[in-house]
């Protein structure tokens, strides 16, 4: 450990760190662009500058790229530092549009909290502004304002360092550079690609699922897990507020997800998402069922109940198909009310679709499921020839969430299904038993490591929709009832 001074107080820092890991590491903040923990240290942006004391005056350098030495006397936050921070902004907002108003980065924009902070001047140029590609179509995903951006390739280097894709570059010299795709589509089909979103530190690069939906200040988020793969990403849900409800136009924008972002995780994600895992508004969004039935007849949840219980009494050879995407608390519970009486096996409810990619070094997974590894300590895995699990007299299945082709069930077993989205299955059952989906509960998965990790609700439950937890509850049957096969 090396002794140096932040403002005249002393502080300790590892042999190697600079002054920026060193000052954030002991609570100082110092402001930065270009510079990202994850990322190499480029040392562009020059918002970063800091005040070295020494005998003779002492001098200004960039903190993030200045290695600390002993008994180093620095200030963050002295009258040269604040000047020279302004400066730097001015000539920053140069060519810069300062369209906040209207930019989906207001909010958590660090380039106006920084203008702010240091600068809150008017431009000092009375040159007309540059202008450049104001919605330059990056990729499907991605939109580029050429004109917001600032220059500190964190994007450019997100895709050398990380991704590896090698997809973006600067084009062109000085005030006509330009972030630009490679031709060969690297961009496009980097699934990796919106994190360049998150680490923009302006409003240059903008997802096209969430361009001019919601003020951010409108949104809350919840911490949640991805369960697109067995990785476990946790990540943030955005939300509307309860306090900025709508109570006209669309209600249904009280109950969506409005984006997801990751939430750093050093043990499972570190800062970063892949691209699937924005999109779970398309897995939890779809068309939902909440009609409990039997034999596709709207029957009140009691009477489903009733009629799931008597066919569990009766049943001589039940046989279970656990889901993977249920939470931690789910299967304690299954495994409590009903494990001893049904010969059960872990189903996989997602496989990997056309074109999904199905593993990588970075985070991808090839189990596209987020629960398997705690399912599987409970029960074995379903075999692929799923026929063969069942023995001949197998007279009940349950089936607990989707992705099971019903095909393969005993034609004279009955079925017990419990699901939470519309599927021709729901139909096809004895008893059909509508359940929650993740963002209505909380719980936890455990990922392919044993890491575990915490979900919470963001919404409501829908009307005539249960949590399986408590539907395994009420499923119980008194041993003396159950048939002793
Ligand atoms: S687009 Fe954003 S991340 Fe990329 S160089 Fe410009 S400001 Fe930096
Ligand atoms: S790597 Fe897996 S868990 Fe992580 S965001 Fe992607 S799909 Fe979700
Ligand atoms: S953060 Fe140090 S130069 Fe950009």
């Amino acid at each position: 450990m090396i002794e140096f001074f932040i403002n005249g107080q002393p502080v300790q820092a590892e042999d190697d760190q600079t002054v920026m890991q060193a000052a954030k590491a002991n609570g100082y903040y110092i402001p930065y662009f270009c510079w990202h923990p994850q990322l190499s240290v480029p040392g562009n942006c020059r918002i970063c500058m800091v005040e070295v004391e020494a005998e003779g005056g002492g001098w200004l350098d960039i903190a993030c790229n200045m290695p600390i030495t002993k008994g180093m006397r620095v200030l963050t936050d002295s009258e040269k530092v604040r000047q020279r921070r302004k400066d730097t902004l001015q000539f920053i907002t140069l060519n810069h549009p300062v369209d906040c108003g209207i930019c989906d980065k207001a909010g958590e924009c660090t380039l106006q909290d920084y203008h702010y902070e240091y600068n809150g001047s008017p431009s000092v140029s009375r040159d007309a502004k540059v202008h450049a590609t104001k919605h330059y179509p990056l990729s499907e995903r991605i939109v580029l304002d050429n004109e917001r951006c600032i220059m500190c390739t964190r994007c450019v280097r997100f895709t050398r360092e990380i991704s590896k894709t090698h997809a973006l570059g600067v084009q062109n010299r000085g005030d006509h550079s330009l972030i630009r795709p490679v031709e060969d589509g690297a961009f496009e089909n980097d699934p990796y690609s919106d994190n360049v979103i998150d680490i923009c530190p302006v409003g240059a690069l903008l997802s096209r699922s969430f361009l001019h939906k919601a003020r951010v200040w409108y949104l809350k988020p919840t911490p949640s897990v991805c369960p697109g793969c067995e990785r476990g990403c946790t990540v943030n849900i955005w939300h509307r507020k309860s306090e900025w409800k709508l109570k006209a136009l669309d209600q249904q924008q009280n109950a969506r997800i409005d984006r997801v972002t990751p939430l750093e995780n050093a043990a499972v994600n570190g800062p970063w998402i892949c691209n699937k895992g924005r999109d779970l508004a398309r897995i939890f969004e779809r068309a939902r069922a909440e009609q409990a039935m039997q034999k596709g007849r709207p029957v009140e949840l009691k009477a489903a109940l009733a009629s799931a219980r008597a066919l569990i009494a009766a049943a001589r050879q039940p046989v279970a198909l656990v889901s993977s995407w249920g939470s931690n608390e789910e299967l304690s519970a299954f495994s409590q009310a009903l494990g001893s009486r049904f010969t059960s096996y872990v189903k996989t409810d997602w496989l990997p679709v056309a074109g999904e990619r199905l593993e990588d070094e970075v985070l991808i997974k090839p189990d596209k499921n987020p629960n398997t590894a705690a399912a599987r300590k409970l029960y074995p895995a379903l075999p692929p020839d799923a026929r063969s699990a069942f023995p001949p007299d197998t007279d009940l299945v349950l089936v607990w969430g989707e992705g099971f082709a019903f095909a393969q069930l005993p034609p004279k077993a009955k079925i017990i299904y419990l699901n939470s989205y519309l599927q021709p299955e729901n139909g096809h059952a004895d008893v059909f038993l509508p359940i929650s989906v993740q963002t209505e509960r909380s719980g936890h998965y455990t990922n392919f490591q044993g890491v575990v990790s915490a979900f919470a609700a963001c919404f409501d439950k829908k009307p005539g929709v249960s949590d399986a937890a408590a539907l395994f509850a009420s499923l119980t049957v008194p041993a003396r009832l159950g048939a002793t096969s």
